[in-house]
């Protein structure tokens, strides 16, 4: 499963990326303005601290415009994987891109049905929202699954990207259904590290490793 952080923070990115694990990131017109940081800028410099995908997103409503900004943003860098809505402008936007050869990100996605036009669209990643499911009392996972098995059924080469993941076990349920990517904030990542009984180990080992005098 890769990894991707999902946030505009530069230094947020850059203490994950120094763990190794980070494959990727992906903003989103909510993230940048939390970055309190031009668009560009910010972006060109996320693109050069991190070699994986980097998610910029359009904010054009229409094919044309959505075109003309994708051209902005895809010359950013080789890594940078356009952001569209999953609306028939962004489908055909999404077609038109990856037709060229450019990397997209298909987002704010609710549904099986418009997963599969997604696919269907040539999209490198579907980017289904699980926490915002769940807060209207739908079943984020259900969908996650649904997908997997109609991705699976067809050889759709379309990545899920888990999005909108709330909390650790978001992450654990998506590896389980087979999901590709998982962006979540890094807090959210931070979290994965973490058991009681892992720290509660390494406090005991290391005080019965001080009672021995030793040093390595
Ligand atoms: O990548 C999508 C993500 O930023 C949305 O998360 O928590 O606002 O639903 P959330």
């Amino acid at each position: 499963m890769k990894f991707f952080a999902d946030t505009a923070k530069i230094e947020e990115i850059r203490e994950l990326a120094a763990t190794g694990l980070l494959d990727g990131v992906t903003t989103n017109p909510s993230l940048i303005h939390k970055s309190g940081r031009n668009f560009l800028e910010v972006v060109q410099e996320i693109a050069q601290l991190v070699p994986g995908p980097v998610s910029a997103e359009v904010v054009a409503l229409d094919f044309d415009e959505m075109m003309r900004e994708a051209e902005i943003l895809r010359r950013i860098g080789g890594n940078i994987a356009i952001k569209v809505p999953l609306t028939p402008a962004g489908l055909k936007a999404c077609k038109a891109l990856t037709g060229e050869g450019t990397m997209v990100n298909v987002t704010l996605c609710f549904s099986a049905a418009q997963a599969l036009l997604a696919a269907k669209a040539g999209a490198t990643f579907i980017s289904p929202f699980v926490g915002r499911h769940d807060d209207v009392a739908f079943d984020g996972m259900a969908l996650i699954a649904d997908i997997r098995l109609i991705y699976d059924n067809y050889d759709f080469p379309t990545e899920i990207l888990v999005a909108s993941v709330r909390h650790p076990m978001h992450v654990v349920e998506a590896a389980r259904i087979g999901a590709d990517v998982m962006t979540a904030p890094p807090k959210i990542i931070h979290q994965l590290f973490k058991h009681p009984l892992t720290d509660a180990g390494v406090a005991s080992f290391l005080k019965d490793w001080q009672a021995t005098g030793q040093k390595i």
